[in-house]
């Protein structure tokens, strides 16, 4: 095979929060054929084989991996149709996700603008079902296509077989391991985005006195958001939000508003309440906090991203994570959910 596989590769550089053991083996795919080329070694040498992007949303365990780590490098983007009303893209999923929305909204197209500057890849994104200033990839996704490792070929599935939900997919769920995502589709507009818009999107406009919208402005302003409150991968390791909101019911709901009047919450899905994991971690007096024992920090402009200042395991990650998660489920009866996945 002309693929060069390369041994006992640290993880670190694997994962933008950089902890985490080796890889026993680990390889770049550059292109969708090498994936059953790999795929097949992993099997003929009877070892796990795993496919990553660019490790924005995993935490390696200090044990490694032992078994294959596939690197998804695949490139290209495609407008596939395109008439008066939008256009049909496809983005190969090892591109860089941000790369894929710049030119999107270089070729005047609307639809994933709101998901500017998200970390990671194109073929991560529908796994997580990204979602930022109030859009969600699921929404604008069409199909995304795979190769199967259970009939060995390659296909593609409908949006409405992905079994998209906040921050989830089949991907992650009930098919966690089965697909590897080679490219993914989606329908975009050429018509201009428009308000209603989130909160934080809607005060920056005001501010900015921004009154004409097209996707450059909203990406350009997505940005601006971002970077002032959220640390860049490439610069300071994080894994971007480290907890999922988490979802209660009404009557839950009403009784921690008596007790805490300040507490955020939006209505959601069956009639839950969407409450903000980041209030509930600033309350638990862990926003800004250095912790000198494990090394991890919480981001001061945004409570809900862990920092890795100077920890050394995945285990001092862990420890830092449980004060939280004991301290929120003291105070407001909540378990917070980790959101970057925990690998193998
Ligand atoms: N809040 C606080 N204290 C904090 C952080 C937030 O009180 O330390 C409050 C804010 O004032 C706001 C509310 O919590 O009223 C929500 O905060 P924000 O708008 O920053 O959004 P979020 O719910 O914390 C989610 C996503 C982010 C995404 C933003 C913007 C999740 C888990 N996180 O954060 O996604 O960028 O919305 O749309 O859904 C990521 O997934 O890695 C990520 C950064």
């Amino acid at each position: 095979m002309v693929v060069d596989i390369k041994e006992n590769v640290s993880l670190k550089s694997y994962s933008t929060m950089r902890l985490g053991g080796q890889a026993r083996w680990l390889a770049e795919a550059y292109e969708e054929n090498d994936i059953p080329n790999l795929v097949e070694w992993a099997k003929h040498q009877n070892v796990p084989f795993m496919v990553i992007g660019s490790g924005s949303n995993i935490v390696w365990r200090d044990e490694g991996f032992n078994g294959l780590i596939i690197v998804n490098k695949i490139l290209g983007k495609q407008i596939l149709s395109e008439d008066e009303a939008g256009a049909t893209v496809h983005i190969a999923s090892g591109e860089i996700w941000d790369d894929a929305v710049g030119w999107t909204v270089e070729k005047g197209l609307s639809g994933i603008e709101f998901l500017s500057l998200i970390p990671g890849t194109a073929g991560a994104a529908p796994v997580q079902n990204i979602g930022a200033y109030g859009a969600e990839l699921s929404n604008i996704l069409t199909e995304v296509g795979v190769y199967d490792d259970e009939t060995n070929a390659f296909g593609s599935i409908i949006a409405s077989q992905c079994g998209f939900d906040y921050r989830t997919s089949r991907f992650k769920q009930a098919d966690k391991g089965r697909f590897i995502i080679t490219n993914i589709t989606l329908k975009l507009s050429k018509k201009s985005p428009g308000p209603p818009f989130y909160d934080s999107l809607k005060n920056y406009l005001n501010e900015h006195k921004i009154s004409e919208f097209n996707s450059k402005v909203i990406r350009n302003a997505v940005i601006n958001i971002r970077s002032s409150k959220l640390p860049d991968p490439a610069e300071i390791a994080n894994n971007g939000s480290f907890f999922t909101n988490p979802f209660v019911e009404q009557s839950q709901f009403d009784s921690l508003k008596q007790k805490y009047p300040e507490i955020k919450g939006w209505p959601a899905k069956d009639g839950k309440i969407k409450l903000a994991a980041g209030w509930l971690v600033e309350q638990a007096g862990f926003k800004g906090v250095h912790d000198d024992e494990t090394g991890i920090s919480t981001w001061p402009t945004q409570a809900l991203v862990l920092v890795n200042e100077h920890a050394k395991t995945t285990a001092d990650l862990l420890s830092f994570k449980q004060k939280i998660v004991d301290k929120v489920r003291e105070m407001f009866g909540i378990t917070l959910e980790q959101e970057p996945e925990l690998l193998p």
